[in-house]
């Protein structure tokens, strides 16, 4: 069916059932146009908890975020059109490694990144996303923070806030649509246009951090291009993020670091798939009570120092 014509029917569908489509920066066009709400991870946490008038949220992202979307919304049925969109990531720190760690530094506060799924946040005294991650850490009481999974995001934060030893667990996360950029990549570019800033996500590795005009998460990028002066950016995060600056900012060019960036797990989502999701309501996300309440602690907590 013609894209224009299925995302019509989404609409229609959407507003009968009383839904409310919620979508990740790096979810494909067709889809971040037919969204309610478009965002980064902690916005997506604020879009979630003000679903009030919403029957269902169907969450178009990856599997953690589907996660916390419905822990914050205990009685709203969170439906994800693809349920093997996973992050990676969130595997490289299952809980039992959080605990492991917690043993190992008893004296040390656990500041875990969202991109991990609920067994594990429930063992964080706080979560954090790469929008407020330094932010978070200054707040913490214990000089020592335990921080995962991101190895990158932890080196980000630790040079942002010297007074605290962030220990990274495991000692190697990574993303590995992230890990795809490589600073020879990214100079050639900026050889070819001088007057391009380069936008760096904190997942990126420290010497492409090193090379960056401005790091921040993809929200942050995005209010970056809206902001300065600059008409051209070198934008080092996942390729979706493109679609929405040519759709909302046309007036200015948007140079992929790396066009091979795409995160196959995020693109899972399709037009057809949110259609049959709003049709079915069969893929509803859930998390047992006693490891959501906990994991409820830890988020609310950073929902609420973020905002000071
Ligand atoms: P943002 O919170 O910056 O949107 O990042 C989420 C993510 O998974 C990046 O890969
Ligand atoms: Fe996970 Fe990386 Fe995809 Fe973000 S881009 S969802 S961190 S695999």
């Amino acid at each position: 069916m013609e894209v224009s014509r299925l995302q019509r029917k989404v609409i229609q569908l959407k507003e009968k059932e009383k839904a409310l489509i919620l979508a990740h920066n790096y979810q494909r066009p067709e889809i971040q146009e037919i969204a309610d709400f478009v965002g980064d991870s902690l916005q997506l946490c604020f879009a979630a908890i003000r679903a009030e008038d919403a029957k269902y949220i169907v969450f178009c992202g990856v599997d953690f975020m589907a996660e916390t979307a419905s822990i914050l919304n205990p009685d709203k049925p969170v439906v994800i059109p693809d349920v093997e969109a996973k992050c990676p990531m969130v595997a490289q720190l299952p809980a039992k490694k959080v605990v492991e760690a917690k043993k190992k530094y008893p004296d040390a506060e656990v500041m875990l990144y969202i991109n991990t799924l609920a067994e594990a946040k429930a063992e964080a005294d706080v979560i954090c996303t790469s929008s407020n991650a330094f932010r978070i850490a200054s707040k913490l009481d214990s000089t020592k923070v335990l921080f995962g999974p991101d190895r990158n995001l932890a080196w980000y934060t630790a040079k942002r806030c010297s007074n605290k030893e962030i220990i990274p667990i495991p000692e190697n996360g990574y993303c590995i649509v992230h890990k795809l950029f490589q600073v020879e990549d990214i100079l050639l570019l900026k050889k070819s246009h001088p007057d391009a800033e380069v936008l760096v996500h904190p997942e990126c590795d420290p010497e492409v951090q090193q090379i960056a005009d401005f790091i921040g998460s993809t929200e942050q990028m995005r209010r970056r291009c809206f902001e300065s002066h600059s008409k051209k950016f070198i934008i080092t995060t996942e390729i979706g993020l493109i679609d929405r600056l040519k759709r909302e900012l046309p007036g200015k060019e948007y140079i992929p670091a790396f066009e091979g960036a795409i995160c196959y797990n995020m693109k899972r989502h399709t037009l057809e798939k949110v259609y049959h999701a709003l049709e079915s309501k069969k893929t509803v996300v859930k998390v047992p009570e006693d490891i959501a309440k906990k994991a409820r602690l830890a988020i609310e907590r950073m929902m609420g120092l973020s905002k000071q």
